[in-house]
């Protein structure tokens, strides 16, 4: 337990909690009127990680790795939680318990996901357990591709159909990040051969550029949006959301690499 692990896990817990937060008030926006419990709940969700959140700002690389331990089982809780709410949601929503409500299950799902990821980092920086790099790479690269074609498909759907140079390019990218995801599965399923370093280094680097643009896209379509520029359904606070996402790929990409190239130059 040291000081990397305390700056490790308030990097997480500062990012995600703020995500969790977001997520809890989108599907808020997304239930009926009527739907007071669930409301409430989300309402609830919001309050958990908002604190978590402050928290988490108030904590510094000086506070004793053991209080960030337990800080951590903590959050790991409330992740595991609206991770069942958000599943909880995906069932009502599949058995047509919601008729008319505004959430896509796709989106339900995808932010089941996110909190699932949450959870298991959590879970791994407590224990130490932390997969050898080329699983890493592999496993990030899976995870987050999804994400990122998901985030497409759900900007063109929540764009005004009218809008249709946008919608087209939405469509575009969530064609090119189910290729990105489907290459993923394939390294995967070839591996330990596949995790040579030039195979490893050539995919972080592809994923790279194809990142990089729909970051751009999803800047472009914030700036629009937040400028009342464009037709469409999406909260200014979700384009800002996604984008912030791309963000962090790119981050944990850039990590990656570098780990790659130290490990192959030492
Ligand atoms: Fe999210
Ligand atoms: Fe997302």
């Amino acid at each position: 337990m040291s000081n990397g692990f305390v700056m490790r896990s308030l990097d997480e817990v500062r990012f995600w909690s703020r995500i969790m937060k977001e997520h809890s008030l989108f599907l808020k926006l997304g239930f009926r009127c009527d739907d007071t419990q669930l409301i409430h709940e989300a309402n609830q969700f919001y309050a958990v990680f908002e604190e978590i959140e402050r928290r988490s700002n108030a904590f510094t690389s000086e506070t004793d790795p053991e209080v960030i331990k337990r800080f951590n089982v903590e959050v790991h809780n409330a992740a595991s939680r609206i991770w069942a709410f958000k599943r909880k949601v995906l069932g009502l929503i599949l058995s047509c318990q919601l008729p008319g409500a505004n959430n896509f299950p796709l989106l339900v799902d995808h932010i089941s996901r996110e909190a699932f990821y949450f959870r298991n980092r959590l879970e791994e920086l407590n224990t130490g357990r932390l997969d050898p790099l080329p699983d890493a790479i592999i496993n990030e690269n899976v995870f987050f591709l999804r994400i990122m074609a998901d985030h497409a498909k759900f900007i063109g759907h929540l764009l005004d159909p009218s809008e249709r140079q946008l919608v087209e390019q939405s469509r575009n990218f969530s064609h090119d990040f189910d290729q990105l995801l489907f290459q993923a599965r394939d390294l995967e399923s070839m591996r330990p051969q596949s995790q040579t370093v030039p195979l490893l280094d050539q995919f972080l680097d592809q994923n790279r550029i194809s990142v990089k643009s729909l970051r751009d896209f999803k800047k472009t379509a914030k700036e629009l949006i937040e400028s009342c520029r464009i037709k469409s359904i999406i909260h200014p606070l979700l384009a800002d959301h996604v984008f912030r996402e791309a963000e962090r790929f790119l981050i944990i990409i850039d990590m990656l690499e570098s780990s790659l190239t130290k490990t192959s130059a030492g």
